[in-house]
């Protein structure tokens, strides 16, 4: 596998660990056999500097702000493909060909629908939950509705698994909002597109027609396609992390879901526009931004950071565009959020701190900006990231079930409790 050695020296002994070549990306040094030779563990918390697996599927470049599905650009991909053909590459590997797309498509759109008994389930809920937290019972009790797609050991019921939550996330999604304002599901309309069927189950109610803006659906699209994976990040990494385990799929997709909504990663989008919305008005920004720079305040600048990516997030730049129509089309520039969101960006961009920290916006950003144009709700912003990511997670979850030698994932830890002691009973305490 490897004809390349790093040497570490350790207590008076060598030892030889394997150096394996990515396709792309640095080289990676192989310590699987180092505790059971050297009798030692390594430590890297928050995993900066260890690769948990073999991936064939998304490789980001964060100096050069490089992202690529299956070895395609993302900046290609935004101008010329749609989410359902992404969808299709990053689950089977291949762009499809234009018979390919047209099964697959008629595939997702025939699960759109949830089994009927599901609506009961959500009717459980507390009308003021937040989506997120109303999305991980539900994709999590997927498998309590669908007992067909659930052996991982089959990889028919895999990609059954994998169709029907492509397909049900944005139903599930909308349903979510539906609740939270007291209006009635709207069933899903197979005869329009994957984006557009999603803006019709969420803005479409029975007492009028709703008629999708093709501009709008053009932009969920790509809001949809910038979101769909990012390799290893801190989800992805939990659904693996879950599925090693054997678990389901529906219930590795729930725990991605959990993890997705924390504020240092999908619920960034909602946080940044709140935090625009905190900040008000202009004149409010260099107090805001002093703020951000002080460790002590536990103030960040939401929208803007990125592990990876230290230039600039390739997904932030199409996405600006985007959000550039969408606001043209609305006709939303006097927007004081926006006002705020401009003026903030500029200032950031010209900040020392933020420059030498390499802090620029990422794509929550703008993301939040356009869905709030949109007329979306911020509560709404992390399930919308969940139903595009949830091919990312799953595709790297089949990848990880089809390996041969997969093993449960089980990290080690560097001890720092007390040493082995002696119980004290009670009355001598
Ligand atoms: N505002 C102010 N300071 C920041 C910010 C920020 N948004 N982000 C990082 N910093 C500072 C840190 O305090 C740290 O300072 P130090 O070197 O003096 O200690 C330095 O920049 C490096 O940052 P880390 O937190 O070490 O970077 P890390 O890679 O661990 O974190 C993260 C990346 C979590 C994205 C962070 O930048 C952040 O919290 N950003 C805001 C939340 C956000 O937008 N998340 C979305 C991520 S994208 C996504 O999930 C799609």
């Amino acid at each position: 596998m490897s004809d390349k050695v790093a040497k570490l020296s350790l207590n008076g002994n060598t030892y030889d660990l394997p150096v394996h070549s990515p396709t792309l990306g640095p080289d990676v040094l192989d310590i699987r056999k180092l505790y059971g030779e050297a009798d030692v563990f390594t430590f890297d918390p928050g995993f900066t500097s260890t690769a948990a697996c073999e991936s064939a599927i998304t490789f980001i470049d964060g100096d050069k702000g490089e992202l690529l599905h299956r070895g395609y650009p993302i900046e290609q991909l935004a101008e010329k493909s749609s989410y359902l053909e992404v969808c299709y590459l990053l689950l089977y590997g291949e762009l499809p060909t234009a018979v390919q797309l047209k099964d697959f498509t008629a595939r997702v759109t025939n699960h759109t629908m949830v089994h009927e008994q599901m609506h009961y389930f959500f009717r459980g809920f507390r009308r003021d939950a937040h989506p997120m937290a109303t999305m991980v019972g539900v994709v999590g009790a997927m498998a309590a509705f669908y007992h067909d797609s659930t052996d991982i050991n089959d990889p028919w019921q895999r990609e059954v698994a994998a169709i029907r939550m492509i397909a049900k996330l944005p139903t599930i999604a909308a349903m979510a909002y539906k609740y939270s304002v007291g209006q009635p599901f709207v069933y899903p309309k197979n005869a329009l597109d994957y984006a557009g069927n999603f803006l019709h189950m969420c803005f479409a109610v029975p007492a009028e027609d709703y008629v999708v803006n093709p501009v709008l659906a053009k932009a969920m699209d790509r809001i949809m396609m910038l979101h769909a994976d990012h390799e290893q990040n801190a989800s992805t990494s939990t659904v693996r992390l879950a599925g090693s385990s054997g678990a389901n799929p529906f219930a590795c997709i729930a725990a991605g879901i959990a993890c997705l909504w924390g504020p240092a990663h999908g619920g960034a989008n909602q946080a940044a526009l709140e935090q625009l919305r905190e900040i008000g008005t202009v004149d409010r920004i260099p107090e805001f931004i002093k703020k951000a720079k002080d460790k002590t305040s536990g103030v960040k600048l939401m929208g803007f950071g990125h592990r990876v990516y230290k230039n600039f997030d390739p997904r932030a730049t199409v996405m600006k565009e985007s959000a550039d129509e969408v606001l043209d089309l609305l006709g939303v520039h006097n927007n004081p959020t926006l006002q705020v969101a401009k003026e903030l960006e500029r200032i950031a961009l010209e900040d020392d701190y933020f420059i030498s920290k390499k802090l620029y916006p990422n794509v929550d950003f703008y993301s939040g900006i356009i869905l709030d144009a949109m007329g979306f709700p911020t509560s709404m912003f992390t399930p919308i990231f969940a139903i595009s990511r949830t091919v990312g997670w799953i595709s790297q979850w089949k990848e990880m079930i089809a390996e041969k030698n997969q093993k449960i994932g089980r990290p080690r830890q560097l001890y720092v409790g007390p040493p082995k002691r002696d119980y004290i009973d009670l009355r001598h305490r």
